[in-house]
């Protein structure tokens, strides 16, 4: 008989109903951790942070970090409000003495005051502080009691008391030796109602900077009185949440595992719901570096909305085995309605769990989710990166992830998203990853981070792209870069749009490749009206060469698809004036996509010819920018979605430095029109999210919604053709959206044909096709045989503007049932050609 998950480290637990009134209801919890596998995940009731510093290691809990405010929450069983008594008992021992003075104990009633979630008060919750400090003195908070000096840390035990009655509240703390006996106590009275979590410290009393503090081991956890309560819901794992996409009838679904112990042969199923019980449909092994299983799908109906389940069974100690389950749904592929797609970037940890953005995503319930970049932060979590070993820098990075599936996962369970890592996914503030180079940390130092290359182990490299990009369609070439580093660029094709999911920082150049200055940072260029045409040498990377190619491919594919949109980091213009704080004027940055200038172009130019729409993000500032190559506008439209919580501030406002600008919109919104930006592009800024100049607040909630922070949502209308999109702040209310809700500028729509950019100059042709609605246009240079425009037509009729020799070839039919009409050497403007006539 197998131990189901919910029972598995509730070993003891006993349920204890009084027979008088529910209000003396006694709850008992206790978890000895013996069965439990040496592993680095603590269990399902319990959040330990960081997840590096903590172990179940042969039957017992271990903390082997010697860092500050080093915790373990127990989810599952808070101190509810109201009189009652509680009794905690834990068993420790000292791993390691350290050189500081450090701390074991709990912090009890632990609770963050903006957010009552459990992952707000894992992260940000405060509580009572008592426990046992190294230097010999028993507390609760400041009031101690010292004990003798001989008194042995190899094992011992600490008791807690609460009773809260009418007749008052008090804390009872209790220091017993190994044999049991009574070392030291404590009483601490008339304190304040008691509320929240229970967690487990060591090193709980110290502020950072704090190293090299002693380390302990706990064990025989017990909980129990009528002020405890048990929180089911509150259950955190083995199998953390998941993410799949479905395109052109293969599904890929990546299941994120808590690390669980590397045992041989871990399988993980998925099944799907059938009739009253569930249908296997796939088993794969569970990769042990970065905990996920990735199943591939072949034959799936898209029609079809379905419930999944993903089981996981664990190897216990006593031949048991724990089963883990998780649910999600695959929903229906939307065809017959335009697509919602929510926009969303860069989390930065003080906005943990983002219960407002969170909420307003199942509000707005869109199709698809599109989670652009820097999903973690290196300070997220409130504890410092570890860059080496390869193996202890992956379970760093896996803490901070798990706080992206922790916060998301019930958005991500019933609809596909795509996600794609940035740079500091990877622990880079910025990426020019030119393919995959290896950098040395002092060489990487010395040119402040301006050198192309990857400073993390290609390890950890390849376990942030599996956990945050492994389920996306498979790669278009997966041939790896150098240091057999992953790579994922693909298109997807969903609710008749066609996405290309591409990295604009995997292979690009660094900017000491370019700079041709000797002081300062060489991404940043602080001289006003320095010639930065001096910036775009022969051979720069912006996308490389194999995106190019796979573009190429992308660009004439329109099975399946009526519109195309270009997904990556960041946006291929240089905007912000402002870096950091209102007193950082930057004149350009080739951390944007603007650098290198001739990639840049080109890429920008392709996007034009297949009237592609470009979402990204990265920039936190939100933008609807219109690219210019030659002139003002002659491409297409982008969407740089806000941020989901601003931590470094970029700020649009050339008014202020007397930029001058031209052809401002109708809204006639400051800092909007036709500008130079920092890299020399004719930028159409129609819409920009500044944020005011003080945005200071206690709050985390309202510090997030002062910078500018929030989420997008863009509607594809596959029909209409039409993009309607809207930046929305943090604080907004997604069922009752008020004008000042969303960013200045936003609502807009614009058209896929706007795409082509309204002063585009060229050759104009224009199509009537009899016998074919909607069909897909590829016109050729007759001369180079270059694709200058693809199209998929609206109804039976298209006019647009080619660039070319002046003769061209033309493709045209229905890429679905390849039934395709040439027509060779047209030459617009002659005879005949206004419109071309083609019959099916
Ligand atoms: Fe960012």
């Amino acid at each position: 008989m197998k131990n189901y998950c919910f029972l598995t480290f509730l070993l003891g637990l006993t349920l204890l109903f009084s027979n008088c009134s529910r209000r003396k209801e006694a709850i008992k919890y206790s978890n000895n951790f013996d069965i439990l596998p040496d592993r680095v995940w603590a269990g399902e009731d319990f959040w330990t942070i960081p997840l590096e510093d903590w172990q179940i290691n042969e039957g017992r809990l271990e903390c082997t970090g010697n860092s500050s405010n080093m915790r373990t929450n127990l989810i599952t069983y808070p101190i509810k409000p109201g009189n009652g008594t509680f009794a905690l008992n834990v068993t420790c021992g000292m791993l390691h003495k350290g050189d500081q003075e450090g701390t074991v104990g709990f912090s009890i009633g632990v609770k963050d005051d903006e957010d009552p979630d459990v992952k707000a008060a894992c992260y940000f919750g405060k509580g009572l502080n008592l426990g046992v400090r190294t230097n010999g003195v028993l507390f609760i908070e400041d009031q101690t009691v010292s004990f003798p000096a001989d008194f042995s840390w190899e094992k011992f035990h600490i008791q807690v008391e609460g009773n809260f009655s009418l007749k008052g509240k008090a804390i009872t703390l209790r220091l017993m030796n190994e044999q049991q006996e009574e070392v030291a106590w404590l009483v601490k009275e008339s304190i304040d109602e008691i509320e929240g979590l229970i967690v487990l410290g060591v090193n709980h009393h110290v502020a950072s900077p704090f190293s090299n503090g002693p380390s302990f081991w706990l064990d025989d956890l017990e909980i129990s009185g009528t002020k405890i309560s048990y929180e089911e819901e509150n259950r955190f794992g083995a199998i953390l949440w998941a993410m799949y996409t479905n395109s052109r009838n293969v599904l890929k679904l990546t299941a994120q595992l808590a690390p669980v112990s590397a045992q041989v042969n871990g399988e993980v199923h998925l099944e799907i719901e059938e009739g009253d019980g569930w249908k296997k449909l796939a088993t794969e092994k569970l990769r042990v570096d970065s905990y996920t299983a990735t199943f591939r799908v072949g034959n799936w109906d898209p029609d079809l909305e379905v419930n999944y389940r993903i089981s996981y069974s664990e190897n216990l100690k006593d031949g048991e085995t724990s089963d883990y389950e998780y649910i999600g749904t695959i929903r229906k592929e939307p065809v017959d309605k335009p697509l919602v797609f929510g926009g969303m970037t860069c989390q930065y940890g003080y906005g943990f769990p983002y219960t407002p953005v969170v909420i307003n995503l199942l509000k707005e319930d869109p199709d698809i989710l599109y989670f652009s970049g820097d999903q973690i932060y290196e300070g997220n979590g409130g504890y410092s990166i570890i860059r080496f070993p390869a193996e202890r820098a992956i379970l760093n990075y896996l803490g901070k992830w798990y706080m992206f599936g922790w916060a998301f996962g019930d958005v991500m369970k019933g609809r596909p998203t795509i996600c794609t890592p940035d740079d500091h996914d990877v622990f880079q503030g910025n990426l020019w990853g030119d393919g995959g180079r290896k950098i040395e940390l002092e060489d990487w130092q010395e040119y402040a981070g301006t050198s192309g290359g990857y400073i993390e182990p290609a390890e950890m490299i390849n376990v942030v792209h599996a956990t945050q990009s492994s389920h996306l369609p498979d790669p278009y070439d997966p041939t790896p870069v150098e240091q057999g580093i992953t790579i994922w660029y693909t298109d997807m094709v969903y609710g008749k749009i066609s996405f290309a999911i591409i990295s604009d920082r995997i292979f690009k150049s660094g900017p000491k490749e370019a700079a041709f200055w000797e002081e300062g940072r060489k991404d940043w260029i602080t001289e006003q009206g320095i010639d930065l045409s001096r910036l775009d040498k022969p051979g720069l990377k912006l996308i490389g060469d194999r995106q190019f190619e796979f573009l190429t491919h992308w660009m004439k594919d329109w099975k399946g698809a009526n519109m195309k949109v270009l997904l990556s980091q960041t946006l291929f213009a240089n905007i912000p004036t402002h870096h950091g704080s209102i007193d950082g004027i930057l004149a350009g940055d080739m951390d944007s996509g603007g650098w290198p200038q001739t990639p840049r172009n080109k890429v920008v130019d392709l996007l034009r010819r297949c009237y592609a729409f470009h979402v990204c993000g990265d920039q936190h500032l939100p933008l609807f920018v219109q690219y210019g190559i030659d002139e003002f506008r002659d491409a297409g439209w982008a969407l740089c979605t806000p941020a989901i919580t601003v931590g470094y501030q970029r700020r649009f406002l050339p008014d202020r430095l007397g930029i001058p600008y031209k052809n401002r919109p109708d809204h006639d919104l400051d800092n909007t029109g036709e500008y130079i930006g920092g890299m020399g592009h004719k930028n159409y800024v129609y819409a920009v999210g500044n944020l005011p100049d003080n945005t200071r607040s206690e709050l985390r909630y309202e510090r997030a919604q002062l910078s500018s922070s929030g989420y997008s949502i863009i509607t594809f209308d596959p029909e209409s053709r039409d993009i309607s999109c809207n930046a929305i702040r943090f604080l907004a209310d997604a069922d009752r959206l008020r004008p000042e809700d969303s960013f200045p500028g936003w609502p807009v729509t614009v058209n896929q044909f706007d795409n082509a950019g309204i002063n585009r100059t060229g050759d104009k042709i224009t199509i009537q096709s009899n016998g074919v609605l909607n069909p897909a246009l590829l016109v050729y240079d007759a001369k180079t045989e270059e694709l200058l425009l693809s199209v998929r037509m609206k109804g039976d009729k298209f006019s647009g503007i080619v660039d070319g020799s002046g003769r061209y070839n033309l493709k045209i039919g229905n890429p679905e049932t390849e039934r395709w009409k040439t027509i060779s050497e047209l030459i617009p403007g002659e005879p005949g050609t206004n419109p071309v006539v083609v019959r099916f």
